[in-house]
């Protein structure tokens, strides 16, 4: 979808299906995966839904370790769908849902021989099934002068894209969005006092995130996310979740800064679970012209509201680095 003046908006309903299904069916066609078998795998929201769609698709059984991101609907969905929930008790501190989260799968696969964890943050056949997406972009638009915007989080849609699509231009820039208190791109140390935005971000280690594919990172805080995905539905019509409106809010930068590049921006998933969270707060929304980065070039200068980060295509910091 055309956002207008050098914006594109790649619009997805739920994201991660794209990736689900192929790995999937990549994983039936090498064996590695028979029919009946129990697809696992640990997920705060969109993949859990995408991988009970693909392993109802295939004849499959899906078990999802959810975090207590998972809501109500995405709850009754899986339900229906005949994939199996385990819900971890609240906790405020996300590394500590992470690692239980990551235990509990350990314990299912050694009580489950015939289960196949996933990994989606870890392996990278969640890559695959974005080629037909790139090659959708390099039918649309001009890749010489691309630059392409999405959250991180496992790192498979953002690397995916500019991995493939650089096979046909290496002219292809890629900007990752992060919120602040996430790793994977050494920003530990920030805290942002509202919450951190699901999907992106992480409190370990991701294999499937590829730092050298980056060529800037935003970081950027729940307020200014806000007011990304309220003026995207406001301006453009486009009702996306908080990931969208902070890849908003920077492909609207990116664009500015060099306005003769088009500028891609990623929307993983609706707005439908942001309706209570986010767009009933639209009164509160300040405007998007109200924000500017801090531009850092050391991870100590970083600071909220939002900061961005010539990354170089630099390797991962030290606490990054997945073993
Ligand atoms: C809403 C949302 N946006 C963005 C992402 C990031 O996608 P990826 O895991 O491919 O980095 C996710 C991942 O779960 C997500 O749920």
């Amino acid at each position: 979808m055309h956002a207008g003046d050098g914006l594109v908006c790649l619009r997805f309903e739920t994201m991660k299906v794209v990736s689900a299904l192929a790995a999937v069916r990549h994983l039936l066609a090498e064996g590695t995966v028979r029919p009946g078998d129990t697809l696992l795998d640990s997920s705060s929201g969109i993949y859990a839904y995408a991988l009970a769609l693909a392993a109802h698709r295939f004849g499959l059984r899906c078990h999802i370790v959810g975090s207590t991101t998972v809501d109500h609907t995405l709850r009754t969905q899986l339900a229906v769908l005949g994939a199996r929930l385990e819900q971890m008790e609240p906790s405020s501190d996300l590394k500590l849902d992470q690692d239980r989260r990551v235990r509990r799968v350990r314990e299912l696969l050694r009580e489950n021989p015939d289960y196949h964890w996933m990994r989606q943050y870890h392996d990278d056949i969640h890559y695959r099934g974005y080629l037909a997406t790139a090659e959708l972009i390099e039918r649309e638009l001009d890749l010489d002068r691309l630059t392409v915007v999405g959250g991180v989080g496992s790192g498979a849609s953002t690397g995916a894209l500019a991995r493939f699509l650089r096979e046909r231009s290496s002219s292809v820039e890629l900007a990752g969005v992060q919120p602040f208190g996430s790793i994977t791109f050494g920003c530990e140390h920030v805290h942002d006092p509202e919450i951190i935005i699901a999907g992106i971000g992480s409190s370990i280690p991701f294999g499937n995130v590829s730092h050298e594919l980056y060529d800037a990172i935003h970081w950027i805080g729940f307020e200014a996310a806000l007011a990304g995905s309220v003026d995207l539905l406001r301006r453009h019509a486009v009702f996306a979740g908080l990931s969208t409106g902070a890849g908003y809010l920077a492909a609207r930068w990116e664009r500015d800064r060099e306005p003769d590049r088009t500028v891609l921006f990623i929307a993983a998933d609706t707005g439908h679970r942001y309706v209570d969270s986010v767009f009933a707060r639209h009164d509160e929304a300040r405007r998007v012209e109200d924000f500017d980065p801090h531009d850092v070039s050391t991870m100590e200068e970083l600071a909220l509201p939002w900061s961005r980060m010539h990354w170089g295509r630099a390797s991962a910091p030290p606490a990054a680095i997945f073993t």
